[in-house]
């Protein structure tokens, strides 16, 4: 039953502990529930904010809808961690209802300064009208994890040339000062950056407008993140309202990165090669970064999209978060993308197989099972030179009826994951089949399984591909297959135990 604006716009003490009950028993009774990946106590979960670490933790806050599937009044709900892999759960760190954020504390960033992690935040309110004005915000969070809020907004009006859409502050710090990039979007519509300076994070002046080469490339920017690596500059941010392209932008709404030359001050030129897509799975969305005490940028992303039906929404809980991935900058300024090591400590009972699959369909003793670590080294011979017809793949979550199945071409190097048999399906207005052509032959497949999710990082982080998928509990199969051809395997696999 769709719920009321009043009804999603209640604070959590506002609601009686039957129906928060009635809630939970929605959530207990959901055979979808994630063993190892992060996910909602209940209700909603979207963007990862404020990722960061501060004495000697990760900190990892989410957007969080307690009393529901759809999206109303958002808190930020925090989580810590010393391995990106054990998560403490310290509930709730950002608590709207003050007049700045009074419908909605909105995704923003997390940078530590004077010994205190500052967060700054999008604070949504809506006026009797339902009118949208958004305020910037800091809060302060000190070594106990206490959060602060400050009793007004940093930045307290959108600057002339933008809508209400604006939000999603994303700070760092070069040299003397902060910067922030937030998302916005023009007056005549299309979606922008814009970038402000700061050198105490509480008083912010008005850079101006990021000047990319992508002045009309849809709607509304969101979620904007912006770092350099190896002297290069990376942008990440989810354009809202671009058409599909061919096998590109196939998904609602888009995330990806441009790269190119350091952002030039003061005149805030960014030259940079094309948009890439960060993910080329289904559900990806949101995603921000953060530097581990070793100098590594890791980022983590929201499994999942705006304004989609989900088949847990009916168990009163969607989305969870991607796993944290590592990122590398080469040379020509494409990004690579591998889960973090850090994963391995999560690694249970092992198996372990060497075949070569000679047209064949195989499945293996204890090659099995619905959340695991599964690593495939492989090496594909062509045994009818020229015809170019071989093929490997792998299905993930087979059962009678059902499967995923990831399938790989080697004479066009196409890369298809396809969820058309998963389970109950969503979103298939969007198409059921993702694909991307690789670089290079495929040589490795590094798969998480979770109850509801498949992450498939492609020949070492070439290509990531991030689905929910929602098939029955007795679909646990796993099935190798050669066509045309041979595929020497080496797979391993784990049992990710739960959390
Ligand atoms: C992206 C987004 C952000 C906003 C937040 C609200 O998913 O729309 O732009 O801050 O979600 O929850």
């Amino acid at each position: 039953m769709k719920m009321t604006r009043e009804q999603k716009y209640r604070f959590l003490e506002e609601v009686e502990p039957a129906e928060l009950e009635q809630l939970q028993h929605k959530i207990d009774a959901s055979l979808w529930r994630q063993q190892y990946h992060i996910q909602p106590t209940m209700g909603l979960l979207n963007d990862p904010n404020g990722f960061a670490y501060y004495n000697g933790y990760y900190h990892l806050f989410y957007q969080w809808f307690p009393l529901g599937t759809d999206h109303g009044m958002k808190y930020w709900y925090h989580l810590k961690s010393t391995d990106l892999v054990n998560w403490i759960d310290c509930g709730i760190g950002v608590k709207p209802g003050d007049w700045f954020d009074s419908h909605g504390a909105y995704s923003g960033s997390g940078i530590e300064h004077e010994g205190k992690l500052y967060l700054m935040y999008t604070g949504n309110t809506r006026n009797t009208e339902w009118q949208r004005h958004p305020y910037q915000c800091v809060a302060i969070m000190n070594e106990q994890d206490q959060v602060h809020k400050l009793d007004e907004p940093v930045i307290d009006h959108v600057p002339s040339g933008y809508t209400e859409h604006f939000r999603d502050p994303k700070v760092w710090k070069d040299g003397e000062f902060f910067y922030c990039v937030i998302g916005a979007q023009r007056s005549d519509l299309t979606g922008a950056i814009v970038v402000y300076r700061s050198s105490d994070l509480l008083n912010w002046e008005l850079l101006g407008e990021l000047k990319t080469g992508l002045p009309k490339f849809g709607y509304m920017w969101e979620c904007p993140d912006y770092f350099e690596m190896n002297g290069q500059a990376v942008l990440l941010f989810c354009p809202q309202g671009v058409d599909a392209k061919g096998e590109q932008y196939r998904n609602i709404y888009q995330s990806g990165y441009v790269s190119g030359q350091p952002l030039q001050l003061p005149n805030l030129e960014l030259s940079h090669g094309s948009f890439r897509e960060l993910d080329y799975g289904f559900d990806f969305y949101a995603p921000q970064t953060a530097i581990a005490p070793d100098g590594r940028r890791v980022l983590v992303g929201w499994m999942g999209l705006p304004d989609t039906a989900y088949p847990t929404d009916s168990h009163g809980w969607a989305h969870c978060l991607t796993l944290p991935r590592e990122l590398e900058l080469r040379d020509d300024g494409i990004l690579l993308q591998k889960p973090v090591p850090e994963l391995a400590l999560r690694r249970g009972t092992k198996v372990e197989l060497e075949d070569t699959l000679d047209q064949a369909r195989s499945s293996y003793a204890g090659f099995e099972g619905i959340a695991y670590e599964l690593d495939c080294q492989l090496q594909l011979h062509d045994t009818d030179a020229g015809l170019g017809t071989l093929a490997f793949g792998i299905e993930l979550r087979a059962g009678e009826q059902e499967r995923t199945i990831l399938r790989y071409e080697a004479a066009t190097r196409l890369f298809t994951l396809d969820r058309s048999l998963s389970g109950q399906p969503l979103a298939e207005e969007y198409g059921t089949v993702r694909r991307c052509v690789l670089e290079r032959p495929l040589d490795r497949l590094q798969i998480f399984v979770d109850v509801s999710s498949v992450e498939i990082f492609v020949n070492d982080g070439e290509a990531v591909f991030t689905s929910r998928i929602f098939p029955q509990q007795s679909s646990q199969g796993i099935v190798f297959f050669a066509e045309a051809g041979q595929v020497k395997l080496h797979a391993q696999k784990w049992e990710y135990p739960s959390k």
